[in-house]
């Protein structure tokens, strides 16, 4: 049964499910953008910065039509603002990133890039299915904040988000919806022990939980984790196994209605094309997702679930010094793999916003 993930810290952890799903083939690979796809405008989000470029971080124009754009509509994304320098490009978007910003452990492992602008922790070689930041736990963010700091002409670096607004009414009425909606879903995560793999070859770990949670020691990984509303098992080799029941939707303050909050980002199939984990079975995967009554996605399901997020899908084709924020709630965000070849980059850094403890769907406001 599916556990409020408020009350899944307090109760005793049931025995975990084995990792395992059904699907080697076909590779579900989103397409995150199609001819047909629609979603909210270029020209409704963008704000041209030429004439904010003297005092970017100071002026009160800028700050209000950004503001004011987050507030209609959760995307705000700006160009021409003369700088890259990360730090600078977040100031007209204080007040909306409220003090967050600061990295304090989750699943992927991410590096300082800047000030308090961190890498966003996923190899390039992979592909990013469209997701919520931090949706896999019950403290989760309000906002992202992007910034492309670098990136070489010619390269496609783009990021992808989607119109989750256009989603949820999409999906609300399918058998699809209402199952999500009446089962909620359950994240599992498998972490390696970073000393059982001190001298053995990187072939199929993911990520360690030392890394995760930003301690060698396990009560404080673990209380961490207990911390953020998840169930913690301890499997062989130390490898720390934590599931988490959550609602599929959530209540969005700024538009007063319930959101979709939920993709397949953290189902197994996403390692169908990674490095070192591809040629892995499907229970040595590092990720899981079920419905919260522990059953599986069908394979329509899926196909589903990762093609209505490419139906409303947003191209955000980065220029160096270009930033942006992201509504957590109103959209996700993705991206293709990205093709560098060698003396190539492309450098995108990502805040993360205030954090809030979920509250699922509330009664009256669909
Ligand atoms: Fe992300």
């Amino acid at each position: 049964m599916c556990a409020s993930p408020m009350a899944s810290s307090a109760t005793k952890a049931a025995p975990l499910v084995t990792i395992a799903n059904a699907f080697t083939k076909p590779h579900w690979i989103p397409k995150f953008i199609k001819p047909s796809s629609v979603g909210v405008k270029k020209e409704e989000y963008s704000i041209d910065c030429t004439r904010y470029q003297k005092n970017l971080g100071r002026n009160d124009e800028l700050k209000r039509r950004v503001r004011d754009l987050y507030q209609r509509i959760g995307l705000v994304y700006l160009q021409n603002t003369g700088t890259r320098n990360a730090e600078e490009l977040q100031r007209p978007f204080e007040g909306i990133l409220g003090g967050g910003g600061v990295y304090t452990g989750g699943a992927n492992p991410r590096s300082p890039v800047e000030g308090n602008v961190y890498d966003t922790g996923v190899s390039m070689s992979s592909f990013v299915h469209y997701h919520h930041e931090m949706a896999y736990v019950d403290t989760t963010v309000r906002n992202v904040f992007f910034t492309c700091s670098d990136l070489t002409p010619g390269v496609d670096g783009s990021s992808y988000v989607s119109d989750n607004v256009r989603v949820t009414d999409n999906i609300a009425r399918t058998p699809l919806g209402m199952k999500l909606k009446d089962l909620g879903v359950c994240y599992i995560r498998k972490l390696t022990d970073r000393e059982h793999y001190l001298h053995i070859p990187q072939v199929g770990v993911y990520n360690h939980w030392q890394k995760s949670f930003l301690t060698g020691d396990m009560k404080e990984a673990e209380r961490r984790a207990r911390e953020r509303g998840l169930e913690v098992e301890w499997g062989q080799n130390r490898e720390m196994i934590t599931k988490y029941y959550a609602p599929s939707y959530e209540y969005c303050p700024d538009i007063d209605r319930n959101l979709l909050y939920a993709s397949l980002a953290d189902h197994s199939i996403w390692f169908d094309t990674w490095p070192l984990v591809e040629h892995l079975p499907q229970e040595d995967r590092p990720l899981k997702m079920t419905f919260g009554d522990d059953s599986e996605f069908s394979e329509e399901e899926v196909a589903q679930f990762v093609g209505i997020y490419d139906d409303h899908g947003i191209q955000l084709n980065w220029s160096p010094g270009e930033a942006a924020i992201v509504c957590n709630y109103r959209f996700l965000h993705g991206r293709p793999v990205i093709h560098l070849n060698a003396g190539e980059v492309r450098t995108l850094g990502v805040v993360l916003g205030e954090f809030f403890k979920r509250v699922g769907a509330l009664p009256g406001k669909w």
